[in-house]
């Protein structure tokens, strides 16, 4: 696990989309795990540049959103289908076919999430994914109390994250409580994990996420156990860490460090 401080959101987001694109630029039909709420849109922004301006191709590349709001259907303004082509597919070559989301109008949900396993599996696996970690420290909608061995299902969402995501609706009663997410044992089998998180309300968070116990009750801290990922977070995100100098130890020394 490796822990990356940057300056501020705009470093953080771009530190990250550079690991992102790294990925589509060395396997053009990559298949990229997503997320969406506020911490991603800088790196989404960032990837839409490279795209234009230094011609980042996406058109074999494929996409699996961790999650989505059961009840709200693709075309709804909240829904995170909606969030995932305005903030970065409508503006990339992507092919719109070649991204899937769970469905949260799916009237068998259980059936629905097995497949979209497959629908991973049948693609070869999540080659990177993207990550935010919630103020309860989940990752997805694992929600405390999570398996760490979860695999894709209907979690009901906690009161917390509930108030945190109200903040995207007209009023906290229009937030649904369940989603379809994927599990924790799926998140862990991407081969490479890139997590962003910043600004002072996620200081407690990351500290207990990334140097408490592993623990279902903060389910972030599962990838302590991931071979490959990558923690990009801001000044402030990283005002909670007891290890803070080591890191930028770690990174002032990166490039004599023997490869
Ligand atoms: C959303 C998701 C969630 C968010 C988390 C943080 O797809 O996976 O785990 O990453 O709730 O949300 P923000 O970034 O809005 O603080």
């Amino acid at each position: 696990m490796e822990i990356i401080v940057c300056k501020d959101y705009d470093k953080m987001s771009k530190a990250a989309a550079a690991e992102v694109a790294m990925v589509v630029r060395e396997k053009p039909d990559a298949v990229l795990g997503l997320a969406t709420g506020s911490s991603p849109i800088g790196l989404y922004a960032e990837l839409i540049r490279l795209h234009k301006e230094e011609g980042l191709d996406f058109s074999q590349v494929r996409t699996f959103n961790l999650d989505e709001y059961i009840g709200l259907p693709p075309e709804h303004e909240q829904s995170y289908r909606q969030f995932m082509n305005e903030k970065l597919f409508d503006d990339i070559n992507i092919r719109k076919k070649n991204t899937h989301l769970p469905d949260g109008m799916a009237k068998n949900v259980r059936a629905f999430c097995a497949e979209y396993e497959s629908m991973i599996e049948a693609c070869g696996g999540i080659d990177v994914q993207v990550l935010g970690i919630g103020s309860d420290g989940h990752i997805g909608f694992n929600e405390p109390g999570s398996s760490l061995a979860s695999r894709t299902r209907v979690k009901t969402l906690t009161e917390q994250t509930i108030n945190d995501n109200s903040r995207f609706f007209a009023k906290k009663e229009d937030v649904p409580i369940y989603a379809i997410t994927m599990g924790i044992g799926t998140i862990m089998e991407a081969e490479r994990i890139v997590l962003v998180a910043a600004g002072k309300n996620k200081a407690g968070t990351v500290a207990a996420a990334f140097e408490g116990p592993v623990s279902c009750m903060c389910t972030a801290s599962a990838l302590q156990l991931h071979p490959d990922s990558i923690i990009f977070i801001d000044e402030a995100a990283a005002s909670g860490l007891k290890m803070r100098d080591y890191y930028d130890w770690v990174q002032s020394n990166k490039a004599k460090a023997p490869k």
